[in-house]
C-alpha cells in the first residue's frame, strides 16, 4: 500500500460518502513541506455536509486514527498529513535494497507486444537531429514499457524505397564511382543525388528515365535491384555505425521497401470495402467525416505506391506479426498529418486496433538559434558531432580524475550519455537549441550531473565498505533525508507517468531532482561519521544510486561506477 492509499483509507473510515477512489483523486501534496506530506482539501464536502470546509477539516482530522501517522492536523480547509519517516523510509529503503535495479518493475504489460517505429532514416540520405531524436526517445520509451511488463519491438523503418531510388540509379550509372560510395557512402550518394536533381531541372528527360529505373526496381530487374541493394548495404554501414556508438539496436530492419509486395492487398481491400475514390486519375481515401480536409493519396496516376500505401501495408503486418498491444511511431511533428490519415485509413477499413496506434511527436531542434537547413549549411553531422562530445568529456574527466581506470570507456559513457540525456529531459514536444557545450556540463539538469551523483554515491559506499541488506532496520526521519525518501518512494509512479504521457523527460527531470537532492544532503550530513544513523544513512545512499541507476539505464544512459 502506498502512503497515498494509507491517507485514503483512513479519511473514508471517517467519511464513507466518499469512495477511496474518490478521495485517492482529492488528495494533493502540500506546496510546502512544513504543511505536511499529503493533503486533502474539504472544499467537494461542503455542499453535501452543509458546512464550511474549515469545520469539515477539523472535524475530520479530530476523528481520523492518526496512529499510523506522525500527526494528523487541520490547516484551514486542508486536512495534512504527516507521515511515520521511520517507518516509511524502512519500508522504502528495504524494498529497494531486496529489489535493486527490478525496484519499480511492475506486470501492467503481462508481456503483450508494443511496436516502436524509430530511428528510420533515408538510405543515401544523412541521418538527422530528427532521427536521432526519434531514436534515442523511442529507446527509452522502450525501456520505460519493458519496465512495465511489455515486450517492446523496435523497429527501423527504413526509408528505402520510393522514386528517388531511380534517380540515384540514373545519376550512378552516369557518374558514379564505386570506389569513392564505398569510402564514403552517404555524402557520395547525396553528392549524386542533388547532382541528379540539378540537371533533371533542365532535362526532364532524366525525370523520365529515373522514374522508368524505379518500376523496373519495383518489378524485380537484378541490375536495379542490385545497385539498390548495394546503397541500402553501403549506406547501413554508416548508420550502423552510429547506432553502435549510441548503443542503440533494432529487432527489425524492415523499411520501406520491405512492403513492395505487400501493398497490393491494401490496395484490394480498399477496393473491396468501396473506399476508394478517383480524382484527377489517382486513386484516394476521403477522410472528410474524421475533419481531415485532403484525402489520402494512395496510388498516383501512374501506378506508383506512396509513403501512405507503404505505412498501411506496415500497420497491418505489423498488427498479424505482433498482435501489438500498442504501436507507437516516434517521428517529428512535422509528419503529423500524414500519421492522422493513416490512421484515420484504418479506422475507416475498420480496424478498431488503429485506436492502439500514437504517433508519438517531437519538436524542432535547432543550431545557435536557427533552424537546420542542409541547403542553407546549417547542419549537424552525427558521427563527429557524438566524437567531439565524448572528446570534451574526456578533457573534463582528465582535469577531474586523471588517474581514473577506463577513462575511454567512461568518456563515452559520458559524451553518448550528455547528447541524449539533453534531448530527454525537454518536453518532447518542444524543441531545444543544439549545444554541446550546454550537454556535457557537470552543471546544469545533465547527464553527467547525474551520472557524477551517482559515482560519488559509489565512492561512499566503497569506502565506507557497506554491503546492503535488505532485511536490516534503516530508519531516518531528519527533513533532508525525509525529501529522498519520497522522491525514492515515487520512482515506480513516475514511470506510469511517463509512459502514460509517452515522456521520457518525465524520468529525466526525476533524476536530476534525486541526484539534486543527494547532492544537497551530502553537503549537509556526515554520511560516514560513526553515528547511530550510519548504516541507514549508507542504506539511503546505495538506494539512491540503485535508483539513479536505474532511471538512466531507462534513458539509454550509462553510469559508471567511477568518473
Ligand atoms: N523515413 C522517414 C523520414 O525520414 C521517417 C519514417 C517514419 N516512419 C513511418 N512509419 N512513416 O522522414
Amino acid at each position: 500500500m502506498t502512503s497515498k492509499e494509507a491517507v485514503a483509507k483512513a479519511i473514508h473510515a471517517v467519511v464513507n460518502d466518499l469512495s477511496v477512489e474518490t478521495i485517492l483523486g482529492l488528495i494533493e501534496k502540500p506546496k510546502n513541506s512544513d504543511m505536511g506530506d499529503l493533503a486533502f482539501p474539504a472544499f467537494s464536502l461542503a455542499k453535501t455536509l452543509r458546512k464550511a470546509p474549515q469545520v469539515i477539516a477539523a472535524e475530520i482530522a479530530e476523528q481520523i486514527d492518526a496512529q499510523q501517522f506522525e500527526k494528523v492536523v487541520a490547516t484551514g480547509p486542508y486536512v495534512n498529513f504527516f507521515l511515520d519517516k521511520s517507518a516509511i523510509s524502512n519500508q522504502v529503503l528495504q524494498d529497494i535494497l531486496s529489489n535493486g535495479s527490478y525496484y519499480g518493475n511492475q506486470d501492467i504489460g503481462q508481456g503483450r507486444n508494443i511496436a516502436f517505429d524509430m530511428s528510420s532514416p533515408n538510405i543515401a540520405k544523412p541521418f538527422s537531429i530528427g532521427h536521432l531524436r526519434s531514436t534515442v526517445i523511442a529507446d527509452a520509451l522502450a525501456n520505460i514499457v519493458e519496465k512495465l511488463g511489455y515486450q517492446p519491438v523496435r523497429i527501423n523503418h527504413l526509408g528505402d524505397w520510393g522514386k528517388q531510388f531511380g534517380m540515384l540509379i540514373v545519376a550512378y550509372k552516369k557518374w558514379g564511382d564505386k570506389a569513392a560510395v564505398e569510402a564514403n557512402p552517404i555524402s557520395e550518394l547525396l553528392k549524386l543525388y542533388v547532382r541528379i536533381n540539378a540537371e533533371a531541372e533542365n532535362d526532364p528527360s532524366l525525370d523520365e528515365e529515373a522514374r522508368e529505373w524505379f518500376r523496373k526496381l519495383e518489378a524485380g530487374d537484378a541490375e536495379a535491384t542490385e545497385l539498390w541493394q548495394w546503397f541500402r548495404d553501403e549506406s547501413l554501414v554508416e548508420f550502423n555505425r552510429l547506432y553502435k556508438e549510441l548503443d542503440v539496436s533494432f529487432d527489425s530492419y524492415n523499411g520501406e521497401a520491405f512492403y513492395n509486395d505487400k501493398m497490393d492487398e491494401v490496395v484490394d481491400l480498399l477496393q473491396e470495402k468501396g473506399l476508394l475514390e478517383e480524382s484527377e486519375g489517382a486513386q484516394v481515401v476521403k477522410l472528410e467525416k474524421y475533419g481531415i480536409e485532403h484525402p489520402a493519396l494512395i496510388k498516383k496516376s501512374d501506378g506508383a505506391t506512396l509513403y501512405i500505401t507503404r505505412d498501411l501495408a506496415a500497420a497491418l503486418y505489423r498488427k498479424r506479426t505482433y498482435d501489438f498491444a500498442k504501436s507507437i511511431y516516434v517521428v517529428g511533428n512535422e509528419q503529423a498529418a500524414h500519421f492522422k490519415q493513416l490512421k484515420a485509413v484504418l479506422k475507416e477499413m475498420g480496424y478498431d486496433w488503429s485506436d492502439d496506434m500514437e504517433h508519438v511527436a517531437f519538436g524542432l531542434v535547432t543550431k545557435e538559434g536557427r533552424k537546420l537547413s542542409t541547403r542553407k549549411g546549417n547542419v549537424i553531422l552525427l558521427e563527429p558531432t557524438v566524437a567531439e562530445a565524448v572528446a570534451r568529456a574526456q578533457a573534463q574527466i582528465e582535469a577531474k580524475n586523471p588517474n581514473l581506470p577506463n577513462k575511454e570507456a567512461v568518456a563515452h559513457a559520458v559524451g553518448v550519455g550528455a547528447i541524449k540525456f539533453y534531448d530527454l529531459k525537454t518536453d518532447r514536444m518542444n524543441g531545444y537549441d543544439f549545444d554541446l557545450e550546454a550537454m556535457v556540463s557537470f552543471e546544469g539538469e545533465t547527464g553527467p550531473y547525474v551520472q557524477y551523483a551517482h559515482a560519488r554515491i559509489q565512492s561512499i559506499l566503497r569506502k565506507a565498505n557497506f554491503i546492503p541488506d535488505g532485511k536490516s532496520d534503516y530508519q531516518l526521519n531528519d527533513s533532508e533525508s525525509w525529501t529522498i525518501i519520497k522522491l525514492l518512494q515515487d520512482f515506480p509512479t513516475t514511470i506510469n507517468r511517463a509512459y502514460n504521457h509517452y515522456e521520457p523527460s518525465i524520468v529525466a527531470k526525476y533524476a536530476v531532482s534525486l541526484a539534486q537532492s543527494f547532492n544537497k544532503y551530502y553537503a549537509h550530513t556526515r554520511i560516514l561519521d560513526e553515528t547511530p544513523e550510519r548504516n541507514s544513512r549508507l542504506a539511503l545512499a546505495s538506494a539512491t544510486a540503485t535508483v539513479l541507476k536505474e532511471a538512466l539505464r531507462l534513458l539509454g544512459v550509462e553510469a559508471p561506477d567511477e568518473m
